[in-house]
């Protein structure tokens, strides 16, 4: 089996308990998060939401917006998100199967784009956030909430534990200052930043285009 092929895998046989994981023992930091995201794409027009989920993040983006693309490559996610929706009465979200590698929508599609907790998991990150500018506005802002399995001792002796016990598939490990630089790497500037403390901390990092990094 290809590697990625492998990694899907995981996250469709995962779909039924992920709630409980992201919301338990490594879920201190969530409510923060899901603040922060909220204010984060409040009043936008269009958002896309790659790699969405169960769609925690989904419930938080959709009342503040007109409307969520919200994708994931895992259609057990996607299931599980729909239902999510459909109790919570929202409707201005479409939910649909997506690779972040082929998103496969016009450039400059959308004014906010969110990538929670996947930048640590993607084989190639530098094609990721490529596919991520491609569909953001030049002036639209990318929110990227990662965990940060090395900014703490704990982060750091939990996330091994964890990825030994899971099988999780973990491509990279950041720290806020490491997820940061790559962002900048990738010619984004970064334009809120805060770290959310819990057992594996999350970094909740907003950044825009610099001229001319919007479109590869
Ligand atoms: C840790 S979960 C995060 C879910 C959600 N964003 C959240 O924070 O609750 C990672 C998600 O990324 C998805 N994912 C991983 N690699 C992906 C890829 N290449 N394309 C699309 N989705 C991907 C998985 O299917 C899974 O739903």
């Amino acid at each position: 089996m290809r590697e990625e092929d492998r990694d899907r895998d995981f996250w469709e046989r995962k779909a039924p308990q992920y709630d409980r994981v992201a919301k338990g023992l490594f879920g201190r930091p969530l409510p923060r998060v899901l603040e922060l995201t909220a204010s984060g794409v409040s009043g936008a027009g269009t958002v896309l939401e790659v790699a969405a989920g169960t769609g925690l993040m989904t419930a938080a983006i959709a009342p503040r917006v007109r409307q969520v693309v919200a994708t994931d490559y895992a259609d057990n996610m996607l299931a599980i998100l729909r239902e999510r929706m459909k109790s919570a009465g929202i409707s201005n979200v479409e939910a649909t199967h997506r690779d972040i590698y082929a998103l496969g929508y016009p450039p400059a599609s959308f004014d906010v784009v969110v990538a929670g907790n996947v930048l640590h998991l993607v084989p190639d990150l530098e094609r990721a956030l490529d596919a991520l500018c491609y569909v953001l506005r030049l002036d639209g802002k990318l929110i990227t909430p990662t965990f940060v399995h090395d900014e703490t001792a704990l982060a750091w002796v939990a996330s091994r534990v964890l990825a030994n016990m899971l099988g999780q598939p973990m491509h990279r490990r950041f720290t806020t200052a490491s997820l940061r630089q790559a962002l900048e790497q990738r010619g984004l500037r970064i334009t809120g930043a805060e770290t959310i403390p819990g057992i594996i901390p999350i970094a909740y990092l907003e950044s825009g285009p610099t001229i001319g990094a919007g479109l590869v």
